[in-house]
Order: C-alpha cells, then sequence, then structure tokens
C-alpha cells in the first residue's frame, strides 16, 4: 500500500497579542507564576467578536496549500479538528469547505482536542494509503479566548490558552522509504473530567440553565496536576511506541514537534526520550497552548527556521483532554 506524506503546511494566528502582564491586571496572577510554570509569555486571541475557528483556519489552509504547490480545487476532502466549534452545529468542517470555495467536497469533524490533529492526519493518511482521496487538507483551529474565566476563579485554566489554526495537506508519498511512517491513537475516558466543559450538555434537560452559568459550569475545569502527570507518562509513552512501530531508534528522529501544552511537559519528554532541545520545536512562549493546532503551527514554524531538510525524520507526540494522545513519524 503506498504510503502518505504531508506535502504542504500553513498556520495563522489573529493579530491582537495579549501579554501574562494583561492578564495580571484582569485576575491575581503574573508573568513570574505563569512563565516558571508553562512557558508561556503571551498568546494571541482574536481581534472580535463574530470571528471563529473556521475564519481563522481559511488562511492556514490557503498557506498550506500553497506551500504543496497546488490549487484549492486539488483539495479532494477536509478534516477539521478543533474543540472550539464556531457553532453546536453544523461542525466546522463544513463551514471551512464552503469558505474555502470546496463546496461539495466531504468535511468531517474531529473532537480529540489537543490530539485532534494527530487524529484527523490518521484519517487522511487511511484516506490516501487506500486511494479514497488523493489530497485530503487536515486543520486544526482553535478559538479559545470567548471560553475563558477572566478572573481568579478561572485563573488556573484563562492563562495557558490561545488561539490559531494550523494545517496541512496530506497526499501521496513518493516512495515507500518516505511519508507517515507509523501511527499511534490512544484514549481513555477514566480522566475525562480531569479536563473537560461540563454545558451546554445533552447529558441535561435543559441544556444549560441560568444557575449554571453563574456558577461557572460552561467554561473549562481542569485539575492541572492530574493532566501534567498523565502527560508526563502517557507523551513519552507513545513517542517511544510510535518510534519503534516506524522501525527506528529514539537516535534516528531529527525533530521531535510536540504539542505545546506547556514547556516544563515538553522537557520532561524530551528528557525521557533522550532528546536535546535542539532536536525539538517549542512555541508555546509566544503562542500558549492552541490545543488542535499546535503541531501543524510548530512544524510550520520549523520549516520557515529551515530546521525540515530532506529525509528527516520528525515524531509528533501529543496529549490531551479525553484523556487522549497519539504519536506519529514523518519521514520528509
Ligand atoms: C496548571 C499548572 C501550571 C499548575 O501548576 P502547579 O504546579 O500544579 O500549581 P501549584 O501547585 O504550584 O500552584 C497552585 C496554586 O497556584 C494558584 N494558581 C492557579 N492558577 C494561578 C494563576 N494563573 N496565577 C497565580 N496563581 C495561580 C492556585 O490557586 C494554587 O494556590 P494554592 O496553593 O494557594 O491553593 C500545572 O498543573 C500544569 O501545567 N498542568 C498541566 C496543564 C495542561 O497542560 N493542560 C492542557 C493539557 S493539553
Amino acid at each position: 500500500m503506498l504510503r502518505s506524506t504531508i506535502l504542504g503546511v500553513g498556520s495563522y494566528v489573529p493579530s491582537r497579542v495579549v501579554t501574562n502582564d494583561d492578564l495580571a491586571r484582569m485576575m491575581t496572577t503574573s508573568d513570574e507564576w505563569i512563565f516558571q510554570r508553562s512557558g508561556i509569555k503571551e498568546r494571541r486571541f482574536i481581534e472580535h467578536s463574530g470571528i471563529g475557528a473556521s475564519d481563522l483556519a481559511v488562511p492556514a489552509s490557503k498557506a498550506a496549500v500553497e506551500h504543496a504547490g497546488l490549487k484549492m480545487e486539488d483539495i479532494d476532502a477536509v478534516v477539521f479538528a478543533t474543540l472550539s466549534p464556531d457553532y453546536e452545529f453544523p461542525g466546522p468542517g463544513c463551514l471551512l469547505n464552503h469558505k474555502l470555495g470546496l463546496n461539495g467536497k466531504p468535511a468531517i469533524d474531529v473532537r480529540n482536542q489537543c490530539t485532534g490533529f494527530l487524529y484527523g492526519l490518521s484519517v487522511a493518511d487511511a484516506w490516501v494509503r487506500t486511494e479514497l482521496f488523493k489530497h485530503v487538507l487536515v486543520v486544526g483551529a482553535e478559538v479559545h479566548s470567548t471560553a475563558l474565566e477572566f478572573n481568579d476563579r478561572g485563573r488556573d485554566v484563562a492563562v495557558l490558552f490561545g488561539d490559531g489554526a494550523g494545517a496541512v495537506v496530506v497526499g501521496r508519498a513518493k516512495d515507500d522509504e518516505h511519508g507517515l511512517r507509523s501511527m499511534c491513537l490512544h484514549a481513555d475516558g477514566a480522566g475525562a473530567k480531569d479536563l473537560w466543559i461540563e454545558a451546554p450538555a445533552s447529558a441535561y434537560d435543559p441544556r444549560i440553565t441560568h444557575a449554571m452559568i453563574d456558577e461557572g459550569r460552561h467554561y473549562p475545569k481542569m485539575i492541572g496536576k492530574n493532566v501534567f502527570r498523565w502527560a508526563i507518562e502517557k507523551m513519552p509513552e507513545v513517542a517511544i511506541e510510535a518510534v519503534q512501530k516506524a522501525g527506528l531508534t529514539m537516535r534516528d528522529i531529527d525533530l521531535l514537534v510536540p504539542h505545546q501544552a506547556n514547556m516544563r511537559i515538553n522537557q520532561m519528554v524530551a528528557m525521557r526520550l533522550e532528546l536535546p532541545d535542539e532536536k525539538v520545536v517549542h512555541n508555546i512562549e509566544k503562542f500558549g497552548n492552541t490545543t488542535a493546532a499546535t503541531i501543524p503551527m510548530a512544524l510550520d514554524r520549523a520549516y520557515k527556521d529551515g530546521r525540515v531538510k530532506p529525509d528527516n525524520n520528525i515524531l509528533f507526540a501529543a496529549f490531551g483532554a479525553g484523556y487522549t494522545w497519539a504519536g506519529a513519524v514523518l519521514r520528509v
């Protein structure tokens, strides 16, 4: 069976820069607290209400298609990963399909949070390998800023997240040696309520009440220490699994592009994998956690910085709410 590969990558962030000091004016926090625990200095927020995840995805998708040397009409299908869809339904895949002029082409939504991009990539990989589609656009895009609680009750979560989008075009690899060499996916719903937004919920009738809003149950809630513990265990585990499945050793890896949730998590992951810092891509300092967008955004940065060279082996690893975690190896 033919392998698939990433033919092009692009990203986009809104222009509004929000620093840690800006947040410290809205809640009891400090640049020092945020930076020490997460590595974040600033993040981007949408400029005004009315901009959804699918809007951020448009420029990222166009850049990815251009980088692939293709035209938009060459795209056969859209896979959209997000935890912050524009609306409850329909999903942002359909919205993006229309905004890109891909009317009539299939579009699906992936709801796997910080691991969403890799789950989406696995769908595109399967579609290309089975020759169902030739070129698949995989997008990760998030607007978090409209769901954060900018006060002391929500400060543990509010300081970590940012808005942004990343996209790749997946198509056929040139030969069996190149392209996606492994893909490993996992989930464990036992930790579902360690990081979640409770309402509105189909599990409740009505789905949301004024009282629930007053209690802030429509904002994300996180047991940070649990998330941290799971992440530093599962990310190295799945990274090793992906490298072994690719028939490689960690010494063969030229670049690790991890999900950007927390600098401390990524430093511990790199240490456990014995990968030196120069092989690890970080951009959390400038963008915070953009969930499904982090990996394509970081990969785009790595390409633009000239860090991706022909025949490089790139390792992806992600962990997020669900819990979900995934790893993949790509030879470019
Ligand atoms: C969230 C996280 C940074 C908190 O760090 P921590 O080391 O567990 O926090 P600490 O125990 O040092 O501090 C907690 C204290 O800081 C306070 N605090 C929480 N958010 C704060 C903020 N933004 N500013 C200042 N203080 C804050 C808490 O109220 C608590 O105070 P208390 O001790 O008086 O009760 C850390 O748990 C983490 O990174 N978890 C993973 C989060 C993540 O990656 N999520 C996304 C996954 S995809």
